[in-house]
């Protein structure tokens, strides 16, 4: 039982989940947000080896945890927790097929996924490109990429191209999805013209970009789901804007918008994110 007497208010905890998490800058942008409402929060970081994903949660709900963000490689482990008996799941991470909020009520799972909300609201909003009518490149059929494409599909562009390096996933993708989206390989979209170009591939991570035909990027917006470290810029957005491309912005936007989104599914309130952007573009 609760003590009456007992005036310290019991701080909600809320932590990021993956592998690895040591430079995740979730714990940043959600005290930052909290800050805003005067709401007190613990915010951590876990990190878990392969196989020990399940057991990390029930230790953190154990103690009392009430959310978790989920990060690499376990957005599809957290989606299959939220799929057992008892647990809940929304229809946009059903759509993704993964999962990056958790949500701990009474016992159950709820599972979410905000990274395409995130992502179509950094567009819209923040960079103020407006999807609706647009001829749309997306790059990649891995996680990423299937994580965006509902709500992508949701602001009625023109049309959808996933092009990938093994066209084959990009076909089934697309498929998957159905509504007139199609699927290719990266050089089947050669001398065709797109007015937003999205990179999903992990190709950035090892500091590549996709090989497709630079025509393609010309005059279009670019946009890398990856961000750079402040001062830098992904090596996708610097070969897009020297392949022609009118404009670029990577996901550091993404990044807080979904967190945004995750943070209105625990708290029921939305946070202002410029500033928390401002402050994260500005630091060293
Ligand atoms: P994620 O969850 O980050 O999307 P993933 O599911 O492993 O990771 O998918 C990685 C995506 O990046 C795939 O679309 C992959 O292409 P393939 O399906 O052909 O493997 C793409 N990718 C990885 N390295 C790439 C590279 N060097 N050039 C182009 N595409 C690359």
């Amino acid at each position: 039982m609760t003590d009456p007497f007992d005036f310290q208010a019991q701080t909600a905890r809320f932590a990021v989940i993956g592998n690895p998490v040591a430079h995740s800058r979730s714990p940043q942008i959600h005290q930052m947000f909290a800050q805003q409402f005067g709401i007190a929060l613990e915010y951590g970081r876990i990190q878990v080896d392969a196989g020990g994903f399940e057991q990390a949660v029930s230790h953190f709900t154990a103690r009392g945890g009430a959310g978790l963000n989920v990060t690499l490689p376990f957005k599809l482990e957290a989606r299959q927790l939220c799929g057992r008996p008892g647990n809940t799941v929304s229809a946009r991470a059903q759509n993704a097929g993964a999962v990056n909020t958790l949500r701990f009520e009474g016992g159950a799972v709820f599972g979410d996924n905000t990274d395409g909300a995130g992502l179509v609201r950094d567009i819209e909003h923040n960079l103020g490109m407006q999807i609706a009518g647009k001829r749309v490149l997306l790059l990649g059929a891995g996680g990423a990429a299937r994580g965006v494409l509902q709500p992508l599909s949701q602001c009625a562009p023109k049309n959808i191209t996933v092009a990938n390096r093994t066209a084959q996933k990009a076909r089934a993708l697309a498929k998957d999805f159905g509504g007139g989206i199609r699927g290719c390989g990266l050089g089947e979209v050669k001398g065709e013209v797109f007015d937003l170009v999205i990179h999903g591939s992990s190709a950035g991570l090892q500091g590549e970009a996709p090989d497709i035909d630079a025509n393609c990027l010309r005059g279009a917006f670019a946009y890398d789901m990856l961000y750079a470290p402040a001062g830098e810029t992904t090596a996708f957005i610097q070969w897009a804007l020297a392949s022609g491309a009118a404009r670029a912005g990577d996901g550091l936007g993404m990044l807080v918008e979904q967190a945004a989104e995750s943070f209105y599914l625990w708290h029921r309130r939305r946070p202002d994110t410029a500033p928390v952007l401002g402050a994260l573009r500005s630091e060293s």
